[in-house]
Order: C-alpha cells, then structure tokens, then sequence
C-alpha cells in the first residue's frame, strides 16, 4: 500500500510518519509538506526508508504526477492556529478550502480514500454531550479556523468520493514537529520554562475534547487497515477535560504561576464530545492526557 500525506512533517503527520514506516504493508509514504512552519526537525529525525518528499504547497504541486500511485490520502495540511485565524479569517479559509479542493479533485480522479483530518472545535459550544445518539447536534463554530473545517468537510461530503472525517480533539502530547500553541502542550511549556501559564478566564472550569496523539495516529492507522472509507464521520477524543484540571496536574510536577488572559474565542460554556462510534466499529482508546503531561514536563524541564 502508498500513502499519500499532505502536510506530514507538522505535529501529527510526524508521529503518523514515524509509525506507518514501520508497518510491512506500507510500501510507500509519499510527503507533501511546503514547511511553512519550519518544521525541518520532523524530516531529519526520520527513517528515509520508504519516505518519498515533495517541498511543495499543495496549492501549487501538480498532483496528476501522482495519478494511478497511491491507495488513500492523509490530508493534514492546513493553516492550523486557532487562536490566530482572526486575524486572518478571510486568508485561513481561503487557504484551507482550496488546499482541500485541489486534493479531493485527486482523490475522485484516482477513485481512493481520503482521510481528512477536522476538528472537534467544528461544535463549538454546545449543551449537549455530543455522542452518536446525538446527530441533531448544530455546528456551532468559534473561530475562523472552526469555519474552514466546517466548509471544507462539506466540500469533501457533496464530491461523493470515498472518505473518512476524523474530528479530532486538542491534540496533547510530543512529537518530532510539536507544536505548543494548543492547551496541554503550551502549558507544558510554560511551565517548564518558568513563565506564567496563560490561561483563558472564560475557559478555566469549562470542560473540552483532548486528544492524545498516541490514539490519533492510532486512530488514523486503524481507519486505513479497515478501510473505512465508506463517507464515514467520526469524533476522535481520549478525554474531556477542565482547563483547571489540566493546571492541577502540571502543578504536581512544577511550581507554577497563572496568567488569566482574554481571547478572541467566544466560545463560553463546556462541551464534551464522546467518541462512541469509533469505539463500536472496534477502536481502542490507549492513551491519557496526565500521563502525555507528564512525559512532556519530564522532557522539558532542565
Ligand atoms: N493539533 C491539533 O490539536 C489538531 C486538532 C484537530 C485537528 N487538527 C488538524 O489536523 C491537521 C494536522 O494538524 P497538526 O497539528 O499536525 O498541524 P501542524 O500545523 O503541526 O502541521 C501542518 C503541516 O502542514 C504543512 N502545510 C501547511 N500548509 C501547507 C500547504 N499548503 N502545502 C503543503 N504543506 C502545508 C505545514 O508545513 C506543517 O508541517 C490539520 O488539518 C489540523 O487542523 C489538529
């Protein structure tokens, strides 16, 4: 089997690389990554073997080379920050939608799965636990980046192509090309760096989806080896967590300080989103946000 990987060398599509090469029945890992964030370490710490790299943007790369090659695509490339789509709201969906675009047109010309990498925070506020049972749930974006992911999962739904949805929660944990803009990772950082953790007030005692990335490669291994393509939709969380419990932990292991600040969010109230549905098709659940917090601290602080 080739997989294609757009966007391989970031936070997730390193851990996914370093694991899918060590798997007999992938023969090819093909990376599409234009390095906009300078991820360089995620390829350099990598086998070679297997690994084949266009330094491209998907927006510019000429796809039809790949024609009658690959068997699925992990479409990870994106611009990713939350936080900072508003202030380039326009330019985040701009970018993202036809990043998508260009790679859906691939994926029906060569007829393959897809597996698009979303996100939980497509939810955005809700009352309601968002489970299976619960498919009335309204879409109810807080961001920018909340609205491209919106957009582009209903590009992928109206091409009637082979696909999988993975909604994924905040990632936690480390990978050669982690990224410390997201909750746990960050105030691991901070933490460890002896800089105060910057908390959003709105968001302390509000519950929210974690993901470990140990489950999210997991995850995406396990739609690839059951071929779940079949215009597939799951929520892929390990747990949902209060900020404050998130800060409780880090203070086991480290004095702390805690800046409260604002944010442009305006989600307000807690969400939890269960992943019943990848656990019925026969997933399993491994990792733990503490124990990712703990393995982080014990690698960062000197
Ligand atoms: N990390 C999370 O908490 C999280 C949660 C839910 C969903 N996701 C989604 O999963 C995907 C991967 O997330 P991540 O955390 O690894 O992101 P990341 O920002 O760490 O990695 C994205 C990678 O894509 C590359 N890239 C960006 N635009 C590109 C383009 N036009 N052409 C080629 N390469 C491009 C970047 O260089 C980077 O290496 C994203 O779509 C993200 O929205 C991430």
């Amino acid at each position: 089997m080739k997989v294609l990987i757009t966007g391989g060398f970031g936070h997730i599509g390193s851990a996914l690389i370093a694991d899918l090469i060590n798997n007999k029945k992938i023969k090819e890992i093909i990376v599409i990554d234009n390095f906009i964030t300078n991820r360089f370490n995620s390829y350099i710490n990598l086998k070679k073997k297997k690994l084949t790299v266009f330094d491209e943007d998907i927006l510019n790369f000429n796809f039809n080379k790949l024609n009658n090659i690959v068997d699925c695509v992990i479409h990870l490339a994106a611009i990713t920050n939350a936080e900072k789509s508003f202030e380039q709201g326009a330019k985040v969906i701009r970018y993202n939608l036809n990043g998508t675009r260009k790679v859906v047109e691939f994926v029906k010309k060569n007829n393959i799965g897809l597996i698009f990498a979303s996100s939980t925070s497509v939810y955005g506020s809700q009352f309601k636990i968002i489970n299976s049972k619960n498919n009335l749930v309204c879409l109810n974006p807080q961001s920018p980046y909340a609205n491209s992911k919106i957009l582009e999962e209903e590009l992928i739904k109206s091409k009637l192509i082979k696909y999988c949805i993975m909604r994924f929660g905040t990632i936690s944990g480390f990978s050669d090309g982690i990224r410390f803009h997201t909750a746990v990772n960050k105030f691991c950082y901070q933490a460890a760096f002896n800089k105060p953790l910057s908390v959003w007030t709105k968001f302390y005692r509000k519950k929210r989806p974690y993901l470990s990335l140990v489950d999210c490669v997991n995850s995406i291994h396990f739609v690839i080896k059951k071929k779940l393509f079949n215009q597939i939709l799951f929520d892929v969380v390990t747990e949902n967590l209060k900020v404050i419990e998130i800060v409780s932990e880090i203070k086991k292991y480290k004095k702390i300080k805690i800046n409260y600040v604002q944010t442009k969010m305006l989600n307000q109230f807690s969400y939890e989103v269960h992943s019943d549905k990848i656990i019925n098709y026969g997933f399993k659940f491994r990792g733990k946000i503490f124990k990712d917090i703990k393995y982080l601290l014990k690698n960062l602080i000197c």
